[in-house]
């Protein structure tokens, strides 16, 4: 096609008379299975390869012999100044350059990485320009897609975790109510039943009073332990408890909290010995980071400075390793403060109040405390304590 081409009135003269470092630049350019094109004269005049075709797209085969800028006028904007800046005697680089083609199939995104080289006439001076191009719009489509499907899949994921202690709670809840209802069923028969006895003065059993009292004063003992069965069910996984690395428990946990909040940019600063080792249910203890850093995330949501950190040490007298774990939110409202880790104390339009109950559970329930600092306007630390993996847990685990 270059050899049928009539020449004569681009820059580069008829194909007889090419300058020397034209004709050789497209002479080396035919061998190479790289796109590649040249660019001629004041016109920029296009001369290109076998493996530029694909990437012209319909321009091809009009595109050969024509104006660089008026092939691709739709990104004039963006590709003048890169050349020009060639035609001065600059070299340029460009690992990623996104640009909006129309190849005939409409405007469309396009990214393609390449190198300028400037080519010198005889004269010396700046005669032409050399672009060897790779065209990367698949892989940087593709590695986009993938990038929201996985950001999707956290978030999924996230939600998840965030979903089943409700299912787990909702489960312990529905047993619970079940349980309850007889005792209080009973407790409420005979209760009635002695207003009724104290109602009639002339049927009046001091006795029959007494007893009824009893039983119910009975029954709300066996509701109270069929509440205390509440920590029975979380402790339960006693069983479970294995020597975990604090600092991989909390860095799994965090992958999981933070990146379904990926709205909210937050510094993260961990600070835990490798050596740390904690005895305890993984999941549960997830569980515990994960209500704790989800409330720390929420709490900095339009702060100026988003930081969270968590700190650890071994505690040098009890045998447990002590966790802090900081946000620079805006503290907690007086109205939740004083019942913080009782259910049901919320601030938020959406927040089932039970994140803070259930992290006391579990943290009681492994022998550990959990409590909350504030400071208006500053931000909140939780610190709980969790039973350090001493010998006897590495050889359970062993
Ligand atoms: N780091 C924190 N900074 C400020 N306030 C907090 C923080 N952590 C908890 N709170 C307050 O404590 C309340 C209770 O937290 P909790 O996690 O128990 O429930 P929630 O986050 O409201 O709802 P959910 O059950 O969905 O977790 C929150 O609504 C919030 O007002
Ligand atoms: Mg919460």
């Amino acid at each position: 096609m270059i050899a049928g081409h009539d020449w004569s009135r681009t820059a580069l003269g008829a194909r007889a008379r090419w300058p020397v470092g034209a004709a050789t630049m497209v002479a080396m350019i035919l061998e190479s299975r790289q796109p590649m094109f040249l660019l001629w004269g004041p016109e920029r005049t296009l001369v290109y390869n076998d493996a530029y075709v694909p990437l012209l797209g319909a321009k091809h085969p009009s595109a050969l012999g024509r104006p660089f800028l008026e092939v691709w006028e739709e990104a004039v904007d963006s590709l003048k100044p890169l050349v020009d800046r060639v035609f001065e005697g600059h070299s340029n680089y460009m690992d990623h350059i996104h640009l909006m083609l129309d190849r005939g199939e409409g405007l469309r995104e396009a990214h393609f990485s390449f190198s300028h080289s400037p080519v010198r006439d005889t004269d010396g001076r700046v005669g032409g320009l050399l672009c060897v191009c790779t065209e990367t719009t698949a892989g940087v489509l593709a590695e986009r897609s993938r990038r929201v499907v996985e950001e999707r899949m956290r978030e999924i994921q996230s939600e998840l975790a965030h979903m089943s202690r409700f299912t787990a709670l909702g489960e312990m809840a529905s047993a619970l109510a079940h349980e309850l209802n007889q005792p209080l069923a009973a407790i409420s028969n005979y209760l009635t039943g002695c207003r009724e006895l104290l109602e009639d003065p002339g049927e009046r059993d001091d006795a029959l009073v007494r007893d009824a009292i009893g039983e119910a004063a009975a029954q709300a003992l066996r509701a109270g332990e069929i509440i205390r069965s509440l920590r029975a069910f979380v402790s339960r996984a006693e069983a479970r408890r294995q020597p975990v690395p604090l600092e991989t428990l909390v860095s799994e946990t965090l992958a999981l909290a933070l990146l379904g909040s990926s709205h909210v940019e937050v510094r993260v600063n961990v600070r835990i010995g490798s050596e740390l080792r904690v005895l305890v249910d993984r999941i549960q203890i997830q569980q515990v980071v994960l209500n704790i850093v989800r409330n720390a995330v929420e709490a900095m949501q339009g702060r100026p400075v988003r930081t969270l950190e968590i700190v650890a040490s071994a505690s040098p007298h009890d045998g447990m390793v002590d966790v802090a774990i900081s946000d620079t939110g805006g503290g907690i409202h007086p109205a939740v403060a004083a019942k913080l880790f009782q259910p049901f104390q919320t601030t938020k339009p959406n927040g089932m109040g039970v994140g803070l109950s259930i992290c006391r559970t579990i943290v009681e329930a492994h022998g550990g405390r959990i409590a909350a600092e504030t400071r208006a306007d500053e931000g909140t630390t939780f610190r709980l304590s969790l039973p350090a993996a001493g010998e006897e847990g590495e050889r359970d685990a062993a």
